[in-house]
């Protein structure tokens, strides 16, 4: 099987003691591809220096809604800066996040508003996260010239997805789809079109069953992919590799 995992944290500090093993747990499992996902407001340096070490990895930076009350013209100079490196692949990840709110609503809204027009202009695709704000997203993604992207890690409804499919956004499925009582991400891995949809771990989180519990990790991009290939009643190796040539797609890789 051939995978791409479309989104990793394998930067964060809960890889300091096994990176290593884990990237070689990555190639063993089939995932040929990954992207690392870094945080421009922290330290994204260590995404770079993976993408710079590893063939197969690809880097991303922005500003998390959580962080959006550290937005200032130095991060925001960090993230051009960062675009500029021949491995970054996407601004992000980037959005609104009600759920937390761990920053205060408004400076998420223009922190998002403002890293897609950035994108836009430096011609870059976004990753965007979005929990329990559909309706405000939506509102912000129609009024800007939009740049290409994706839904990460989407726990919306098909309704909201179709929305997004629209905007020309890809969708893509974390984890989350494998856990139980998950019938409304079934629905979404049922009806994303072939060509719109991408898989990823977002590791170290929303590690799939059967491995739910345990720090996640590239590798486990599998069990989410044989998931969503049961779901749409389709071969495992044939939907991995439509999701594999999608991330391609997407990040000009
Ligand atoms: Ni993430």
């Amino acid at each position: 099987m051939i995978l791409f995992d479309t989104h990793t944290h394998i930067n964060d500090a809960r890889f300091d003691e096994d990176r290593a093993s884990v990237i070689e747990n990555m190639l063993a499992a089939g995932v040929k591809l990954a992207m690392v996902v870094g945080e421009a407001s922290k330290d994204h340096d260590i995404a770079f220096e993976l993408a710079e070490a590893y063939p197969f990895l690809y880097a991303a930076t922005g500003v998390h809604p959580h962080e959006a009350s550290k937005w200032s013209k130095d991060v925001e100079e960090r993230i051009v800066q960062a675009m500029a490196h021949p491995k970054a692949r996407a601004l992000g990840e980037i959005g609104l996040d009600y759920h937390y709110d761990l920053s205060p609503r408004e400076e998420q809204r223009e922190v998002f508003a403002r890293q897609l027009a950035m994108a836009k202009s430096l011609d870059k695709p976004v990753i965007v996260h979005i929990r329990e704000a559909h309706g405000e997203a939506m509102d912000i993604m129609r009024a800007c010239d939009l740049p290409r992207g994706v839904l990460h890690c989407y726990t919306g409804s098909w309704e909201s997805a179709k929305v997004y499919l629209n905007m020309g956004f890809y969708i893509s499925l974390s984890g989350a789809v494998t856990f139980k009582n998950a019938p409304k991400l079934a629905e979404v891995a049922q009806n994303v079109p072939l060509d719109r949809l991408l898989v990823e771990t977002d590791c170290p989180y929303m590690a799939p069953v059967p491995m739910r519990g345990n720090r996640n990790e590239p590798a486990f991009v599998e069990f989410t992919a044989r998931k969503i290939a049961e779901l749409r009643g389709m071969d495992a190796e044939e939907f991995a590799f439509a999701a594999y040539e999608n991330g391609k797609r997407l990040f000009g890789i």
